[in-house]
């Protein structure tokens, strides 16, 4: 008897739970977009990267988001991934500002970047960052698509997630209303709006295209070698077809004797 009032309890306070967490999460669903690299079955089998569309969203993410957030992992010879050439990749590198060695006085000194320098960050360390930031810290870009659940459409609803908060709701100073982040408080202000950028392509740099682009970009980051994996896939499917169209010609041809001898003998 005891021992059910016990699981009853248990089971009371676990609906409190679930009740509980349901009530803090209460986002609305993420906006649509087509991504060239998932969410359909085709795009998540076959489907690769959108270059000319990662090659903007680098565009976005070098002129807007670097101000704040960092990518450690990335390094600028890494941009061959989304299509930039040699040359490209060597005057992107070139002006930025990277830790050089130590002088003679032992000192530390800055160069311009090369194509194998990690991307420069926007301040020295976390303590830096988070005094430039009220507090928060900006987090670093490198893996935030497979940091977030559905990262990629998180992001490119986040970017767009900043309206007019609900009548009765205070935003205090330095936090900025947005419909998609958990509690609607985020520090970050809104970093795009229309044409935060001259697109050199020519496309129409709307926000909902600079979101789309640069989550294609931070989706690359956090998975440079998608590409590669599903290419090797699809040649490894291709290869097992014909292995198994040889084994059957094989068995066709070494049983066709004792097929005829059956034949032979049953006559
Ligand atoms: C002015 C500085 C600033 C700029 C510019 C900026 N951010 Fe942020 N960002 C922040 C800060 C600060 C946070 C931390 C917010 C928080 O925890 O409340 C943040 C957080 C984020 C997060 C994480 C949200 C989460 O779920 O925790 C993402 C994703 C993000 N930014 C993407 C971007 C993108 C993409 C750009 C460029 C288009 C960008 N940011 C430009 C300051 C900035």
């Amino acid at each position: 008897m005891r021992r059910l009032a016990a699981a009853a309890a248990l089971g009371m306070v676990l609906l409190a739970g679930a009740a509980y967490a349901a009530g803090e999460e209460e986002l609305p669903p993420f906006l649509k977009t087509n991504w060239s690299f998932g969410g359909t079955f085709a795009a998540d089998a076959f489907g690769t990267y959108d270059r000319a569309s990662a090659q903007r969203g680098f565009q976005v993410w070098n002129e807007v988001c670097s101000s704040c957030h960092s990518m450690k992992l990335m390094s600028y010879r890494n941009l061959a991934g989304i299509g930039l050439t040699a040359g490209q990749i060597r005057a992107i590198a070139a002006s930025k500002t990277v830790p050089g060695d130590l002088n003679d006085q032992g000192e530390p000194t800055t160069r311009p970047g090369l194509p194998s320098d990690h991307f420069a960050s926007p301040y020295p360390n976390e303590k830096a960052s988070r005094a430039a930031n009220n507090g928060a810290y900006p987090p670093d870009h490198s893996l935030i698509v497979n940091a977030r659940v559905n990262g990629a459409n998180y992001i490119y609803s986040l970017l767009q997630g900043y309206v007019e908060p609900p009548p009765g709701v205070k935003v205090p100073d330095g936090l900025y209303y947005n419909k998609w982040f958990v509690g609607h408080q985020i520090h970050m202000p809104a970093p795009l709006q229309d044409n935060s950028v001259t697109y050199a392509d020519g496309t129409k740099a709307t926000l909902a295209q600079e979101s789309h682009d640069v989550a294609t970009f931070l989706y690359f980051a956090s998975n440079p070698h998608m590409d590669e994996r599903k290419h090797l896939g699809v040649r490894i499917v291709g290869f097992f077809a014909l292995m198994a169209g040889l084994t059957y010609a094989v068995k066709k041809h070494v049983w066709s004797d004792v097929h005829k001898a059956t034949h032979d003998e049953e006559r």
